[in-house]
């Protein structure tokens, strides 16, 4: 049979990371290769016991059909925790639940991006939203990530020179890198956008997990008209409730709110009720500063091995908070070969190419330290480290 896809099948990049996750889902393999938040770190008690009490007291509406942008008292919580974390205006008019913060990458996408669109976007970028974004077929234009956020130059001139309608940014513990914007280049970006037609798209999937508990100034607050946040509860509550958001200008949240309809309606009634019952009788500082302190215990420990047995030439990202880094190998030593020897040695790191639009990442992987406890952690790390001096 010839089936007659849509010729923007063929634009989305292979996925060849299905095949890399089932080739290190053997029993056995230490996996720095996924993105999970540790499993130890998700409250199943408290929230059953807040899936109990909704049942009891509101199971009739929450499993109803409900409103597209979502159950209201969780968009007044995300809203007011804007406002107390970090005082922007937010009210609850501005917030929209989405089905996860990937799924507001697809509804970014189909509401931003026609064919041949350029569409900016950090190198490395995060693979959820080249995929997502590769859909709508966009032309990419890349920004070197540095130490401490975008080349400025490169920035400017990619927003001078292409205009994109889109610029989609991590400022917070990006995803592969673990880089953090500091605050001079998140100033410097909202500045050269300022007056631009861009909408930069700040993805703030790891803000809430800063090792320092210090919250960092979102780009909104010096463009709020201009930028609009996604967020998520995947990494501090649990990622299989699908519960996520966006945050942004009312002309913007109207065009996700058509888009958001006819992707699926609204989403799961039952999760959003059980996550604001969970939320409201919890303390969620309290359990955030508990994941981030596991995280950076995990962190520093991969960083310090790292330093201490991997060969000269081998450098890595120091992040400040969420749940990945990068590290660079040494010259001559390819990616991919990490994988494979890694897998045969029970190891499983991610090589860096599917995070680069423009070729790239066969010199870096990505190491996860929030998946996997200490003693993996080190075990891991020795078993890498035997690869790499193979290798090298
Ligand atoms: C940067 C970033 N954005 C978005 C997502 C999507 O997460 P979720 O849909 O669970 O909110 C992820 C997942 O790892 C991510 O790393």
């Amino acid at each position: 049979m010839n089936y007659r896809f849509a010729g923007r099948m063929k634009r989305v990049p292979e996925s060849f990371l299905g095949e890399l996750f089932r080739v290190s889902a053997v029993p056995g393999v230490i996996s720095f290769a996924g993105g999970l938040p540790a499993s130890d770190c998700i409250d199943v008690d408290g929230i059953a016991e807040a899936a109990r009490q909704v049942f009891a007291e509101e199971g009739r509406t929450a499993l109803q059909y409900s409103t597209t942008d979502g159950y209201l008292p969780l968009r007044e919580f995300i809203a007011d925790r804007y406002r107390r974390r970090l005082g922007l205006p937010a009210t609850a008019d501005e917030i929209q639940i989405v089905n996860g913060s990937q799924q507001s990458l697809d509804l970014a996408a189909k509401i931003f991006i026609d064919p041949g669109d350029a569409v900016g976007m950090e190198r490395p970028g995060y693979l959820g939203a080249i995929e997502a974004f590769s859909f709508y077929e966009p032309v990419f234009h890349a920004v070197p990530l540095e130490e401490d956020g975008p080349d400025l130059a490169v920035f400017e001139s990619v927003i001078r020179d292409h205009a994109p309608g889109l610029f989609y940014g991590i400022p917070n513990s990006q995803n592969p890198s673990g880089t953090t914007y500091s605050d001079r280049k998140r100033r410097a970006v909202a500045e050269i956008l300022e007056g631009s037609e861009t909408v930069f798209y700040e993805d703030d999937a790891f803000g809430e997990l800063f090792f320092d508990g210090r919250p960092r100034v979102p780009v909104k607050r010096y463009i709020p008209e201009q930028t609009l946040i996604s967020g998520s509860f995947s990494k501090i509550i649990a990622p299989g409730m699908r519960i996520g958001w966006i945050y942004a200008p009312a002309p913007i949240l109207r065009e996700f709110n058509l888009a958001k309809q006819a992707a699926d309606l609204h989403s799961n009634l039952l999760c959003q009720a059980i996550l604001n019952r969970y939320l409201r009788t919890h303390d969620l500082d309290g359990h955030v500063r508990r994941v981030a302190a596991v995280y950076g215990e995990h962190c520093r420990l991969m960083c310090d091995l790292l330093d201490d047995l991997m060969p000269a030439g081998m450098t890595h990202t120091r992040p400040e908070g969420g749940i990945f880094l990068t590290a660079a190998l040494p010259r001559g030593v390819s990616s991919m070969e990490v994988f494979h020897d890694g897998v045969r040695e029970g190891v499983a790191v991610l090589p860096g190419v599917p995070f680069y639009v423009d070729g790239g990442g066969k010199e870096t992987i990505r190491l996860n330290f929030s998946a996997v406890g200490a003693e993996e952690i080190v075990e891991g790390m020795h078993r890498l480290a035997r690869v790499m001096h193979r290798l090298v």
